[in-house]
């Protein structure tokens, strides 16, 4: 048996990584006029933590250094409304799934009539996360320019001032924007990105972790809490803006 497990609850703290840039999965809000990163993973997060029982330690990162992270012993785990891609999992070992997101795109309200689903990003530029599996499948789309960025809400701006023509990113996260800005909107994109599925990444190996986390997620299943509750609550917690 690996000793990842034993280690953890030698240390004390389960350390997680996450790119607070993802609402309502991650972001930074506000307690007590300190910023702290929220949101539906960082619950998840804890309760892994207490079920093993340790304190949660988050750890914010750029997205495109997490698994990185992970493989430099960083963090021990990450959470980020990241998919389970099979590039990925040569690298890292994935929990089951605790939720499912296709991908989305975000478009100035002023284009609703234009552009439709991906088929209308022809001789467009278009914006994804570096590093995310929106940015492979846009960059897959003949005729798209990809505008790459690390951080989700430069890209957001980036829209905003009409630099970029649309965001493809998780569709719950864009949902999530557009709430909270006006003058842009969520449209289905029609586009694959692989597998839709969100699951946590572990070093590869660690299998004690993955199979503590499992036994977490199959009970916060069990009455659909990341939906039901985990999420109404992120977004209930997310600055106005
Ligand atoms: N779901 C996408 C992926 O796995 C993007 C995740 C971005 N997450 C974040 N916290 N910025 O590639």
């Amino acid at each position: 048996n690996d000793h990842y497990l034993a280690n953890i609850k030698k240390k004390g703290t389960l350390v997680m990584g996450t790119s607070p840039d993802y609402p309502p999965y991650e972001f930074l809000g506000n307690k007590d006029g300190q910023n702290e990163v929220e949101g539906a993973d960082v619950q998840l997060g804890q309760k892994i933590a207490k079920d093993m029982g340790v304190k949660l330690q988050v750890k914010s990162m750029g997205f495109d250094s997490l698994l990185v992270g992970l493989q430099t012993n960083k963090v021990d785990m990450v959470i980020a409304g990241l998919n389970k891609t099979p590039q990925r999992a040569k690298s890292v070992s994935f929990s089951n799934s605790y939720y499912k997101s296709g991908t989305g795109l975000i478009i100035n309200k002023d284009d609703k009539n234009k552009i439709k689903d991906y088929h209308d990003l022809k001789g467009k530029a278009v914006g994804a996360q570096v590093g995310s599996v929106q940015y492979d499948s846009i960059k897959k789309l003949s005729g798209v320019s990809t505008k790459g960025m690390e951080n989700a809400n430069d890209l957001i701006m980036a829209l905003k001032s009409n630099k970029i023509s649309a965001v493809a990113m998780d569709q719950s996260v864009a949902q999530a924007y557009a709430n909270h800005n006006s003058g842009i909107v969520t449209i289905p994109s029609g586009l694959h990105s692989g597998d839709s599925d969100n699951n946590i990444a572990f070093s590869k190996g660690a299998n004690s972790l993955v199979q503590s986390a499992n036994k977490t997620i199959t009970n916060l299943q069990k009455d659909n809490q990341y939906t039901n509750k985990f999420i109404p609550t992120a977004i209930n917690e997310m600055p106005n803006n």
